[in-house]
């Protein structure tokens, strides 16, 4: 795979702005997030690339992705690594829902991956070259109470995915998706009010550095999934075989949120 330039949205923070510090051997790196402050200080802090670029772009807003992959397209032509990373996630009962938080989550966590992908991978067709790489979540194999908006739009993520994987496989395209358990990122900060999620799974929650070591390790192989931690991929597996025992232990055993 060529590695001349790697996108990736989300980069402000958490597990973005880790993948960013470890990401190596491409020649541009373009950051994407809303808060300029915040990828600037990320920007400083990658010195094992050439050039860093910071691009500022809301994912729930379809005519600022459009002017993004138009700018990137003229100023570079083809990306060669996407990371579709920006995200986020609210806990809460499906009844308390308002529908533009439903509208909002499903536009940054579905639809602005899906458009991004969508505008970009077209030169990496034209190319026969890239990588994309999709950050879900164990959230999207295993539905919890409290995460029902959460759970969809990452079902959603892996689906596209899958389907995405085999359109661009006869052009050498790489498709992997990235489901991670909980990760120690400021994600909880405006994911619960009452941080009691956060507060159960703690010690449990995955260092974002580990995670991003894994993603920045798959760059440029054909890896489909990477499932972290291993003890939720073997309960993902059952869910899948037994969903009846994995309803009952998800909902009265490892019910955290
Ligand atoms: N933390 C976890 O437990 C966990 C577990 C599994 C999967 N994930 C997934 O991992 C990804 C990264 O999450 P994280 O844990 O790193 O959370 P985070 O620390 O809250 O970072 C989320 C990133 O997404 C960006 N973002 C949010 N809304 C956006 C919008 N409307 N437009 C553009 N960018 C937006 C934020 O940038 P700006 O604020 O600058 O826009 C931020 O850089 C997400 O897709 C999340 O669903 C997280």
């Amino acid at each position: 795979m060529r590695k001349e330039i790697a996108l990736i949205t989300g980069a402000s923070g958490g597990l973005g702005s880790e993948i960013a510090k470890q990401l190596q051997g491409f020649k541009t790196i373009i950051l994407v997030g809303r808060n300029q402050e915040k990828l600037a200080e990320v920007a400083k802090e990658i010195k094992q690339i050439e050039q860093v670029v910071i691009l500022q772009c809301d994912m729930s807003q379809r005519a600022e992705i459009e002017a993004l992959a138009g700018q990137i397209i003229a100023d570079y032509k083809q990306i060669d690594l996407l990371i579709n990373n920006a995200g986020f996630g609210e806990f809460k009962y499906f009844s308390d829902f308002e529908l533009d938080d439903i509208d909002q989550m499903f536009k940054v966590n579905v639809l602005g991956l899906i458009y991004l992908t969508r505008l970009l991978a077209v030169s990496m067709i034209k190319n026969k070259n890239g990588h994309i790489i999709n950050i879900a979540s164990m959230a999207g194999k295993i539905a919890s109470s409290k995460s029902t908006i959460y759970s969809a739009t990452k079902f959603a993520v892996i689906g596209f995915s899958n389907a995405l994987r085999l359109e661009l496989a006869p052009f050498g395209i790489f498709v992997t998706t990235v489901n991670p358990g909980p990760i120690a990122t400021p994600f909880f900060d405006h994911s619960e009010s009452d941080r009691a999620y956060l507060a159960q799974v703690q010690k449990l929650a995955l260092k974002p550095e580990k995670v991003a070591q894994k993603i920045v390790d798959s760059v440029g192989y054909n890896k489909r999934e990477i499932n972290l931690p291993g003890y939720l991929e073997c309960a993902a597996r059952l869910y899948q075989l037994a969903p009846r025992i994995g309803d009952f232990l998800t909902a009265k055993v490892f019910n955290f949120k």
